[in-house]
């Protein structure tokens, strides 16, 4: 049996290395190594043999596969490597592999919606200094120096030489500093919206330090409460959607008088009140007719112009109306929120 086995193996070795192509190796292999191939056809002598001669026949029939599928995968690569290189070619026919294409950040898809929902009924998108003077930012909003906002803890200020007139520089913790700039640059009528970033120390699910508001501005002669209700009433049903409106809540701003917060309805029961809501209103942001003070800080007479302002905060308004629980990852690039949207 032994003598057979090493017989057998010498055959296919010497058989394997004559093939010249794929397909006689393949014969090969179906003859030594097929189900009914001659290895198995020695396998099935096995039984016959006595004991001690057994063993040694199996170990060396194990070992005698293994050299032909050795033999087989040698002689494989010997046979490819003689092949002339396949030409490269390029099939213009097939489908293309598409590419990733990103999109805006949802935050600049919604400022620049809520710059067109304003820019149709006539107010104009300005930009004006995110790092300010303290005139700018408080003390022309009627906000003086024991204001608390003013104090280090609630504003980031600029390590920097005051303005002798205009005070300190601060990054600017609210829009409103563009009401008197908006005053300065262009005479009335007014119709500003002015969106920016804004900066607090503030970090939680509500806050982040860098925000961005948009401010509404108008100054005209005979602007009065309703011109800032049926602007509201607008924002809502064009920003949020149809059935959504808004309601006035008494306030306290130091830059405008009378003052309020604005409400607007819930999307689930629209202002009924249900498990959600409570109430059956949402804030919004704050809004109120402007101080007669600022109108003067501005170089505008009170008897003459009046006019309503508001500021509201960009993610807020993303958070509701896109029901976001959390307004920190819209800071955290996380690509499993960005791409939802
Ligand atoms: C103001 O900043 C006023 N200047 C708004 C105003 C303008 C009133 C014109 C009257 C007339 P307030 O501090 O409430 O108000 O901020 C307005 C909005 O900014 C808030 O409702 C909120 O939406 C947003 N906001 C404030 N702080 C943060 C913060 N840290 N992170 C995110 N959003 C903020």
């Amino acid at each position: 049996m032994t003598e057979k086995i090493i017989n057998l193996k010498n055959e296919a070795i010497g058989n394997i290395l004559e093939a010249k192509d794929e397909k006689e190796l393949e014969r090969l292999r179906i003859l030594y190594l097929g189900r009914s191939g001659k290895i198995n056809q020695l396998t099935k002598e096995l039984p016959k043999l006595a004991a001690n001669e057994k063993a040694e026949a199996g170990r060396l029939l194990n070992e005698t596969k293994r050299a032909i599928e050795s033999a087989l995968s040698n002689q494989l690569s010997a046979i490819c490597s003689q092949l002339p290189a396949q030409k490269e070619w390029l099939d213009v026919t097939a489908p293309g592999i598409k590419p990733e294409i990103g999109h805006l950040h949802l935050l600049t898809e919604v400022i620049r919606e809520i710059s067109s929902v304003f820019e149709k009924i006539g107010f104009i998108r300005v930009r004006h200094p995110e790092a300010e003077w303290e005139w700018y930012s408080f003390e022309g909003l009627n906000m003086p120096a024991t204001h608390p906002a003013r104090d280090d803890f609630e504003s980031f200020f600029v390590d920097s030489k005051p303005n002798s007139k205009l005070g300190r520089m601060v990054l600017t913790p609210h829009t409103s500093n563009g009401q008197l700039r908006e005053m300065e640059r262009i005479p009335p009528p007014i119709r500003m919206i002015n969106i920016a970033r804004c900066h607090r120390p503030n970090w939680d699910i509500t806050h982040t330090p860098t925000f961005h508001q948009f401010e509404g501005l108008v100054v005209d002669r005979g602007i009065n409460i309703t011109h800032l209700k049926g602007v509201t009433d607008y924002f809502a049903l064009n920003f949020f959607g149809p059935g959504r409106k808004t309601r006035l809540r008494p306030f306290h701003f130091q830059f405008t008088e009378p003052s309020f917060e604005v409400d607007i309805n819930c999307p689930i029961c629209l202002g009924k009140g249900c498990r959600v809501c409570k109430s059956g209103w949402h804030e919004l942001g704050g809004a109120g007719i402007v101080h007669p003070t600022v109108l003067r800080n501005g170089g505008l007479d009170p008897a003459v112009y009046s006019g309503f302002a508001f500021g509201w905060g960009v993610e807020r308004t993303t958070m509701m109306k896109y029901s976001l629980n959390d307004i920190r990852p819209l800071y955290e690039s996380d690509l499993r929120l960005i791409y939802q949207f």
